[in-house]
């Protein structure tokens, strides 16, 4: 049993094959933490200490035991009210307007497989998809109830042994008379009781998202999130708390990871007794959602991860559990078709002709699929005008839709359209006969961004109608790919349904926002089981685990330079699977950077990805169009090991100026592929030597191209050399074989 109930001291064990996880529900019915870390056998009760210490309340029920505190000990969920005075999980302002709250320990459940949110995507277990390497999971869930006020809170959590990942999430019930409002729900909190830790985040902008940032706890709290409606380009909801010493492949890590893709807060604070807590939750600014009696409230998962043994291990076990347990549909475990993609090669201007002759040419190379970007419908020449309005313009594409998907489906390749349904332009027909669909204050102007609005999904006709406009599109031609775009930050939230004046405030309609988009896109995926969704918020302004479970792959970044994709798919590969990378090989001089890379290049990386192309292939050289022969050659050989293989960061090119290089190692150590790119030039270049990772020591490699022979122990300590070279981001990939 993965989870285990000792009665005896009221304690709970959730094991996974590497980790530990325990808690205790007290003598006074306080569920207090006790570990998380390597696995370990028996009680961890021991690690706790008492003593009377300044200005650390008792409870009540403590009488005069003054070392007795909760601003002490270590919570398994600690509210406002409490007498802990670190940063809460839970407050709730009661009917009184008091924040008073008593949660006690009121009972468990333990079951056979995964819980499950309503409305929210989270990890699923055995029985809910039938791949047959999912996880035989288990869940707990605890019940903590407040006796004054009848608020009932469950805390859930799935237990994956497998992977090394513990889900959680909460559920809010009002069991009482009177209303509730809750001002903070985070899903997870992680109390340690000593150690020096370093937070890992992923913080960026539109164009350059996730970069690596590692700090020093230390008194004071650091704190991420999102403000914008969306989980964001500016810092992305998963968070790694690390050991001081710890590195790829040594020492303790852990790791948070959001279940949701709208505002978000996660936080790391080391407090007055040097112990630290981290926690991750809904946004709380604004935030309030009003609970009548009999409702009930789910806060989205957090998925956790932990390893002893490095953040490479941590990543690789995240890979796993999204890849199997948290993607859905036909292309989660299929390859995925190289595609090509017309933004870059053409903007808004293009004709059915032009978009025929990308697809010819493409075709000619081996791409499998044509994807028509931004413009395709009603007035939108610009990004200034026809959101909303999802009618083919016929005059541009010179017939309608389901004509020219079957002239490309006639040329051997797959068809794929681009939207933006939570959007509207008020340039758009939609707009001037919907006006209260889009978020503004009554009597004021709304903010624009991108030149347009967002429209209200948290009321179920707008999210229909919308609905019904996509599958109206989608029925009209044999569409096998759909891009969801979303390209603003959310502002100005005010439901003109009439719901803010209950009590709502802007934080619950961005709740509910999100509920009515994971519902639309749960109908569209039931009703089009086949199609492949690539989410996408400007690049990878919504990516995260959230969208995973409808999107199994996401536009990575708006920014195509191979040079700055090396470190943005390496501050994303921390918490996501390279499967769910969507990345392309597009033009140079490249249009975000102006820099000039060569086409082997920009290939290496895009294949650290789901593959694609995005440039006018016409205009390329015969040398050029040669290597984009090789390269899909290369990505059908390789798929298996890129999107299922184990991956290992080589380098850090935050930190590592000469080159960057990452491997990926079949599961079975079989075959492996090493993926190098130099970063800086010099005259009388040196040789570089690269050491791999994860290969089988006792076996010998060769490379599959030169027919060299390498000792597997030799690779991982001396590395392998990559010869002296000349020319700017020479990039080079060495296929091994175990013989
Ligand atoms: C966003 C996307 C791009 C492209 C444009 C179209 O910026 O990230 O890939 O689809 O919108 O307007």
């Amino acid at each position: 049993m993965a989870i285990q109930y000792q009665e005896n001291g009221r304690i709970f064990t959730l094991h996974t094959d590497h980790s530990t996880y325990q808690m205790k529900a007290d003598s006074y019915g306080n569920l207090l933490h006790l570990y998380y870390g390597d696995r370990t056998e028996g009680s961890m009760e021991y690690l706790l200490t008492f003593g009377d210490r300044g200005f650390s309340p008792n409870p009540y029920e403590a009488g005069d035991d003054r070392t007795y505190s909760l601003d002490a000990l270590p919570q398994e969920y600690p509210y406002q009210g409490s007498g802990d005075f670190r940063s809460p999980a839970l407050a709730v302002e009661q009917a009184d307007k008091s924040y008073g709250l008593n949660l006690r320990y009121g009972g468990y459940e333990i079951s056979k497989g995964k819980y499950s949110l309503p409305g929210l995507p989270s990890m699923y277990g055995e029985g809910l998809e039938d791949a047959e390497s999912l996880e035989d999971a288990e869940s707990l869930k605890i019940h903590l109830t407040d006796q004054v006020s009848g608020l009932a809170v469950t805390l859930l959590y799935g237990v994956f042994p497998g992977y090394d990942i513990i889900t959680r999430a909460v559920c809010v019930k009002n069991e009482g008379n009177g209303p509730a409002a809750l001002k903070r729900v985070y899903s997870a909190c992680l109390d340690f009781l000593h150690g020096e830790y370093d937070l890992i985040q992923f913080y960026g902008r539109h164009a350059m998202e996730r970069n690596f940032q590692r700090t020093a706890l230390c008194h004071g709290a650091q704190v991420i999130g999102s403000r914008r409606g969306t989980s964001s380009h500016q810092y992305n909801p998963f968070l790694i708390l690390a050991g001081r010493e710890t590195t790829e492949n040594h020492g303790p890590c852990y790791s948070m990871s959001f279940v949701y893709s709208g505002a978000f807060k996660a936080e790391a604070e080391t407090d007055q007794y040097g112990q630290t807590r981290m926690s991750m939750g809904l946004q709380d600014e604004m935030f309030s959602y009003e609970l009548k009696p009999g409702e009930i409230f789910f806060g989205p998962e957090v998925i956790m991860g932990y390893s002893g043994h490095g953040l490479g291990t941590l990543s690789r076990s995240i890979h796993k559990a999204m890849r199997r347990s948290l993607c859905r549909g036909k292309y989660k475990t299929i390859p995925r078709p190289v595609l090509i993609n017309n933004w870059e090669a053409t903007y808004f201007d293009f004709t059915g002709e032009k978009i025929l002759d990308i697809a010819r040419q493409a075709k000619e190379l081996g791409v499998e699929m044509m994807v028509l970007d931004d413009g395709w419908f009603g007035k939108r020449d610009s990004d200034c005008s026809g959101l909303g309005d999802w009618q083919v313009n016929v005059k541009k594409l010179g017939g309608s839709l389901g004509s020219l998907v079957s002239r490309i489906n006639g040329l051997g390749m797959k068809f794929g359209i681009w939207m933006e349904p939570e959007m509207v332009s008020e340039d758009s027909s939609l707009y001037r006969e919907h006006p209260d669909w889009a978020f503004a204050v009554p009597g004021r102007k709304p903010v624009r961004g991108r030149s347009q609005l967002v429209l209200d999904f948290s009321r179920k006709e707008v999210a229909d109608y919308i609905f019904d406009s996509i599958c109206r599109v989608l029925d009209s031609a044999h569409i096998e790919y759909l891009k969801w775009d979303m390209n603003r930050s959310i502002a100005d939230v005010y439901s003109a349904a009439g719901k803010m004046a209950g009590g709502d405030s802007p934080g619950s309609i961005l709740y509910r926002y999100m509920l009515g988009l994971y519902d639309l896109l749960e109908r569209l995926t039931k009703r089009y089981p086949d199609l492949l969704i690539e989410g996408c918020s400007g690049g990878g302004g919504r990516f995260d685990a959230g969208m995973l479970y409808y999107t199994p792959q996401i536009w990575c970044s708006d920014n195509t330079d191979a040079v700055d994709r090396i470190r943005i798919q390496y501050g994303t590969s921390f918490g996501y699977p390279i499967s769910a990378v969507g990345s392309h090989v597009s033009a140079v001089p490249n249009h975000q950077t102006g820099r000039i890379t060569p086409m082997k290049t920009r290939g290496v990386v895009a294949m650290a990805g789901s593959f694609g192309y995005e440039l006018n292939l016409s205009a390329i050289s015969e040398e050029d169009k040669n290597c984009v022969r090789e390269q899909i050659d290369a990505y059908h050989k390789y798929w298996h090991l890129i999107h299922d293989g184990a991956y290992y960061r080589l380098t850090n090119p935050f930190e590592d100026r000469e080159a960057a290089a990452w491997l990926f190692v079949r599961e079975d150590k079989g075959e492996a592929l090493l993926n190098t790119v130099a970063l800086e030039t010099h005259g009388n270049p040196l040789s570089l030597y690269i050491p791999l990772e994860g290969l089988d020591p006792e076996a010998m490699y060769r490379d599959e191209d030169t027919g060299t022979e390498y000792p597997g122990a030799g690779l991982m300590s001396a590395g392998i050399p990559i010869p002296p070279r000349t020319g700017e981001y020479q990039a080079f990939q060495v296929h091994l074989r175990r013989i």
